[in-house]
């Protein structure tokens, strides 16, 4: 039996760490507020009975024996955040997977596959502009060079690693791939509307869109606010404005895609001079490859066009591009009856956000169970998912767990 009041206390008491000012939370990853928290998350897993240990890139992972010989399910979901992010995001779903396992050994109920419950590191991708990258070295596909990317403060993701003392080497980096996995289930609360508006509390995944985030820049002239006539000017925001304006249009033309520009730096950012500078991410996603790729395309003829016209210099860089991917078929199946058994519709959705499981593609089957977001509303502090909801998830996965174990 789930434990519905002690998964809500713990998920209550996990959100203090990095609490901002107005109810949300911030914990980017190898931070202070990061360690603390997995350290938390460490002591769940121990109640729960679990074999605590933390892989070479900084996984923190709990793990349950089973059949000599049997490949694990893997259990998971990431606790880093979004800048003043919500509380459920992530959270939920790695502590509805530890009360899971804790309802089984207080049931007394063995299984036969071994399982492990993971809280990936860096899923959001806030501090580096590159996510999941637990999960990419769990899949084995994260590089050494990957690691070279910088904070806005110059730090790299390897120094950050050895700073939070995680050192990282090439060889050391091959031993948090993980061989022999069964499945991947993941609980996340939906971050959009659907649930809600098919009036149930929980939903199976049948696949995640696919980002790209891209950097780009625009080198113009700084010059005197004053003294600049406006015909003489190489205004760098100017330009970018207007490129960001066509990242909406180009995207709303192109449904299911949606194009976001999330954040942006102006230099050098005084009240009195033209803007030399601007650099921008630019989010772009859809459950078709091909619709996202053609909205990229646009927008990037757009900006070259633009910079040209206004004797500018474009930079563009690619930060992270991840393919969208679908749930396994069997798993979706499992999910949906595990959904029935508990009395609830069965309703099933993609998803919008990126998840840690898409960086097993073509490597391990994966399944997702949505929780219901109150108003859709998520990256946002008054995200918001209810104890009932929340039980839902981590009943279904108790059961979704159980028959895949028997297969
Ligand atoms: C994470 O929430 C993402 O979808 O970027
Ligand atoms: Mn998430
Ligand atoms: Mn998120």
């Amino acid at each position: 039996m789930i434990n519905i009041e002690r998964l809500m206390s713990r998920l209550e008491e996990l959100s203090k760490i990095g609490k901002t000012e107005d109810g949300g939370v911030t914990r980017f990853s190898f931070t202070k507020e990061e360690a603390e928290a997995n350290a938390l998350v460490a002591r769940y897993m121990e109640e729960a009975g679990l074999t605590v240990e933390y892989d070479a890139v900084g996984n923190l992972i709990g793990s349950r024996e089973g059949e000599e010989g049997l490949p694990v399910i893997l259990l998971g979901s990431h606790i880093d955040t979004v800048p003043n992010g919500g509380k459920f995001d992530g959270p939920v779903g790695v502590l509805s997977a530890i009360e899971v396992l804790q309802a089984l050994n207080e049931e007394g109920v063995s299984l036969r596959h071994p399982v492990k419950v993971i809280s990936f590191k860096d899923e959001e991708g806030s501090r580096f502009g590159f996510g999941m990258i637990g999960s990419r070295a769990v899949a084995g596909t994260l590089a050494m060079e990957d690691l070279e990317r910088t904070d806005e403060r110059g730090v790299s993701i390897l120094q950050a690693m050895e700073e939070a003392g995680f050192p990282l080497d090439a060889a050391k980096l091959q031993t948090a791939k993980m061989d022999k996995v069964k499945a991947y289930l993941e609980v996340h609360i939906e971050q959009g509307k659907v649930l809600e508006r098919n009036n149930v509390g929980v939903g199976n995944v049948t696949g995640i869109a696919g980002p790209v985030w891209l950097k780009m820049k625009v080198v113009g002239e700084a010059e005197h606010a004053g003294a600049t006539p406006m015909g003489q000017r190489k205004d760098a925001l100017v330009a970018a404005s207007m490129i960001i304006q066509e990242v909406e249009k180009i995207a709303r033309m192109h449904p299911p895609a949606v194009a976001t520009v999330g954040k942006i730096a102006v230099s050098p950012n005084g009240v009195n001079v033209i803007p030399g500078e601007v650099e921008w991410t630019i989010d772009i996603r859809s459950t078709d490859e091909k619709r996202r790729d053609e909205v990229e395309r646009a927008i990037v003829a757009f900006a070259e066009r633009t910079a040209e016209e206004r004797d500018m210099r474009l930079e563009i860089s690619e930060l992270q591009r991840v393919p969208p991917v679908g749930c396994d078929e069997r798993i979706q199946t499992l999910i949906q009856e595990s959904i029935a058994e508990i009395g609830s519709e069965t309703v099933s959705l993609p998803s919008g956000a990126g998840h840690d499981g898409m960086q097993f593609k073509d490597r391990i089957p994966i399944g997702m169970i949505f929780v219901r977001s109150i108003d859709g509303i998520s990256h946002n502090p008054r995200e918001l998912s209810l104890a009932e909801d929340i039980e839902k998830g981590a009943e279904v996965l108790y059961r979704t767990l159980l028959k895949l174990d028997r297969e």
